[in-house]
C-alpha cells in the first residue's frame, strides 16, 4: 500500500519510520517532509494549503492511504475536500473532517462538547467584545492565576496564564480588541486554573471503537524547570510514572469513552487520532485540550512503544474495523530531547550546516532540517529530536543526551532537564 503523510516535523518522520516497518507498506511519500524523511521515502514539495495539489499527488502516486499530521489542513477541511471527489472513494484517510476537527479548531466548541457529554474539564466563560467590559470587572472576583485562551488555532501560542490581574485584563483586551491572533482571538475563553501535573493520552478511533496508545508527557516551556515561553515541545517521555492502572481506567471511563460516544451521538464521523491533553488534579483527570492529531514531540516517544503493526491499526481504523484489533505496547521507556535553533521560539536563524556523528544508540527524528546539495542544514526552530530507549527513564534519557553530543550546528540549544519531575 502506498502512503502519503502530510507534514514536515519529527512527528511525520516518526510516523514514516513506524509505518515503514509494516509488511503491508509500499512506497511512502511525505509532503513536504524534511531532511530526515528523505530516508523513509520520497519528499513531495507541496504547500499543505493547496488541497488541489495534494489531490494530484494522491492520483499520480497511486496513494491508498493518506495520513494528515498537523492540525491546520484538518481544521481547514482537507478531508471534506478530498471526500467530495468520487475518484477518492476508496482512499483511506487518517484524520477527521472539519466538523470533527473543531474539537481542536475552536476551544469554545470543545468546551461545549465536554459540558454536553459530561467530560471533566476546567470551568470557563466565553468572552467577546460584547461582554468584554463586564468580564474585566468580573475578573476582580476571581482568584489568580488567570487562564486566557484564544478560541481558534494560534500555533500553540494562544494560551496566556498570569498571576497578575492587571496583566490578565490587558491581555484580554489585546486578544479581543487588538485581535492579537486575528479571527482566532475574537473569542477568548477565561478558564479556571487547574493545579496538577500534565499528561497526554492518545487514541486511534474509527468513530465507533478506539485503541489507546501509550501515554506521554511533553515539556512545552523553553527554559529549565518549565520556565519561559511556550514552544511546540522541547522533549517528551513515555510511559509517565503516575499513570497507573487506576488512573488509566479513570481516563478511559471519564474521558476517552464519553468523547468517542459523544462524537457518535453528535453524528460526527471521525476516523483518526485524538490527543487528550490532561491535568491530573489530585488523582482525577481533567481535559485541558483536545487535539485532532498526534502530538509533536510526543509521537517520537509514543510510536516506538507500540509493538503492534501501526499500519494494520490504521487500515482497520479506516475500514471501521478497529473492533477486530488489539494493541500491544513495548515494556521499555522512551524519552526524546528536542534540539533547537538559538533564539527559538522567537526569532531564530536557519541555514546552518549540521554535522552528525555516531548516533546509532538513538532514533533520530528530524524536524527543521533540509538536505541541500548533499549537506544537511537547519531549516526551522525545532531541528531534530533524538529518542532514546531504555529499561528506565534514566537510561533512556542518557541515550537522548549522549546522541545530542554527536549532532552539532552553530547555536544548538536544548533543555537539560527533560523528565526532571518524573524521576
Ligand atoms: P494548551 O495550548 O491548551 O495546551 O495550553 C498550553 C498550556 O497551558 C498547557 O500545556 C498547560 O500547561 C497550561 N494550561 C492550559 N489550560 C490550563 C488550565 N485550565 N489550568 C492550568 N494550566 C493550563
Ligand atoms: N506537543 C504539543 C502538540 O503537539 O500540540
Amino acid at each position: 500500500m502506498n502512503i502519503l503523510i502530510l507534514g514536515s516535523g519529527g512527528r511525520e518522520h516518526a510516523l514514516a519510520w513506524k509505518i515503514k516497518q509494516s509488511p503491508k507498506c509500499g512506497k511512502i511519500f511525505i509532503a513536504p517532509g524534511n531532511g530526515g524523511t528523505l530516508k523513509m521515502g520520497t519528499n513531495l514539495d507541496i504547500d499543505l494549503k493547496n488541497f488541489e495539489k495534494v489531490g494530484e499527488a494522491i492520483e499520480e502516486n497511486n496513494i491508498e492511504m493518506l495520513i494528515i499530521g498537523p492540525e491546520d489542513p484538518l481544521v481547514n477541511g482537507i478531508v471534506d475536500h478530498l471526500r467530495a471527489n468520487k475518484d477518492f472513494k476508496k482512499l483511506k484517510i487518517i484524520g477527521p473532517k472539519a466538523k470533527g476537527a473543531m474539537l481542536e479548531g475552536s476551544k469554545e466548541y470543545a468546551k461545549e462538547f465536554m459540558k454536553k457529554h459530561g467530560i471533566p474539564t476546567a470551568d470557563a466563560r466565553t468572552v467577546t467584545k460584547e461582554n468584554l467590559e463586564e468580564t474585566i470587572k468580573y475578573m476582580e472576583r476571581l482568584d489568580p492565576p488567570y487562564v486566557l485562551k484564544a478560541d481558534g488555532l494560534a500555533g500553540g501560542k494562544g494560551v496566556i496564564i498570569t498571576e497578575e490581574l492587571e496583566e490578565a485584563r490587558k491581555s484580554l483586551r489585546d486578544l479581543i480588541e487588538d485581535k492579537k491572533f486575528g479571527a482566532a482571538s475574537e473569542k477568548v475563553l477565561l478558564e479556571q486554573f487547574l493545579r496538577g501535573i500534565e499528561v497526554s493520552f492518545f487514541v486511534i478511533t474509527d468513530g465507533k471503537d478506539y485503541r489507546i496508545l501509550p501515554e506521554a508527557k511533553d515539556y512545552k516551556r523553553i527554559g529549565e524547570r518549565d520556565t519561559g515561553l511556550n514552544t511546540g515541545g522541547m522533549g517528551a517521555v513515555s510511559p509517565v510514572v503516575f499513570v497507573d492502572r487506576a488512573f488509566k481506567e479513570k481516563v478511559n471511563k471519564q474521558i476517552i469513552k464519553p468523547t468517542v460516544e459523544g462524537l457518535k451521538k453528535d453524528k460526527i464521523d471521525y476516523c483518526g487520532f485524538i490527543f487528550f491533553g490532561l491535568i491530573n488534579v489530585g488523582g482525577d483527570p481533567y481535559v485541558i485540550e483536545y487535539n485532532v492529531r498526534m502530538g509533536d514531540p510526543e509521537t517520537e516517544v509514543v510510536l516506538p512503544r507500540i509493538k503492534t503493526d501501526l499500519l494494520e491499526l490504521l487500515i482497520a481504523a479506516a475500514d471501521k474495523n478497529l473492533i477486530d484489533t488489539e494493541i500491544e505496547y513495548e515494556r521499555f521507556t522512551a524519552s526524546t530531547v528536542m534540539y533547537v535553533s538559538r533564539g527559538y521560539p522567537e526569532f531564530y536563524e536557519k541555514g546552518h550546516e549540521i554535522s552528525v556523528g555516531d548516533i546509532r544508540t538513538v532514533l533520530p527524528f528530524h524536524a527543521g532540517t533540509k538536505m541541500v546539495d548533499g549537506k544537511l542544514i537547519t531549516n526551522g526552530g525545532r531541528v531534530i529530536s533524538l529518542t532514546g530507549l531504555g529499561k528506565n527513564l534514566g537510561e533512556a534519557l542518557s541515550k537522548s543526551y549522549a546522541g545530542g553530543k554527536e549532532v552539532n550546528w552553530e547555536g544548538k540549544k536544548f533543555r537539560e532537564d527533560i523528565g526532571f519531575d518524573l524521576k
